[in-house]
């Protein structure tokens, strides 16, 4: 059948949050346009892209809204303060997913994979590690949110 190109079936919001300097603006840049910068500039206050998916031959529209992360120390420690100001703000069945970006600097590791696991597990999340460099895991980890959402 024929599809406009702007038709959909569902139109989801996906808001990025966290740190200044974790990656948000460049995982946005990888999963709608696949670009990747090494000198993004810090983001000032919001913007948003699109990008449709077919999911169960149905077509989601992501509109995902990227936000300025302004703190820039430890980023792991501070999700906990993020999460307490997502949950104080919204509905409590939004899907929630933690992101664990920058997979590709392995020799700077800081958080192991078990303990963002765990965490997640505990404060009941969905979890993936992505680096918005080499692209591992982004097309997955919005993809998982969206048909989580679905
Ligand atoms: P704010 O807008 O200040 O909140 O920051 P942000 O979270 O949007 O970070 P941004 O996407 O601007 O990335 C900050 C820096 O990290 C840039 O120099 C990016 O090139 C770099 N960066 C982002 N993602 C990755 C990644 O997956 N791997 C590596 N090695 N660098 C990354
Ligand atoms: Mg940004």
């Amino acid at each position: 059948a024929y599809r406009a190109e702007d038709d959909y079936d569902y139109l989801f919001k996906v808001v990025l949050i966290g740190d200044s300097g974790v990656g948000k603006s460049n995982l946005l840049s990888r999963f709608t346009r696949n670009e990747f910068s090494l000198e993004s500039k810090s983001t000032i206050g919001v913007e948003f892209a699109t990008r449709s998916l077919n999911v169960d031959s149905k077509v989601i529209k992501a509109q995902i809204w990227d936000t300025a992360g302004q703190e820039r120390h430890a980023t792991f420690e501070n999700v906990e303060r993020w999460l307490k100001e997502l949950r104080d703000h919204t509905d409590p069945n939004i899907v929630v997913m933690l992101i664990g970006n920058k997979s590709d600097l392995r020799h700077l590791v800081a958080v192991s994979t078990d303990d963002g696991k765990s965490f997640a597990e505990r404060e009941s999340l969905y979890f993936m590690e992505t680096s918005a460099l080499d692209a591992t895991n982004v097309e997955s980890a919005f993809a998982e949110v969206l048909t989580q959402i679905y």
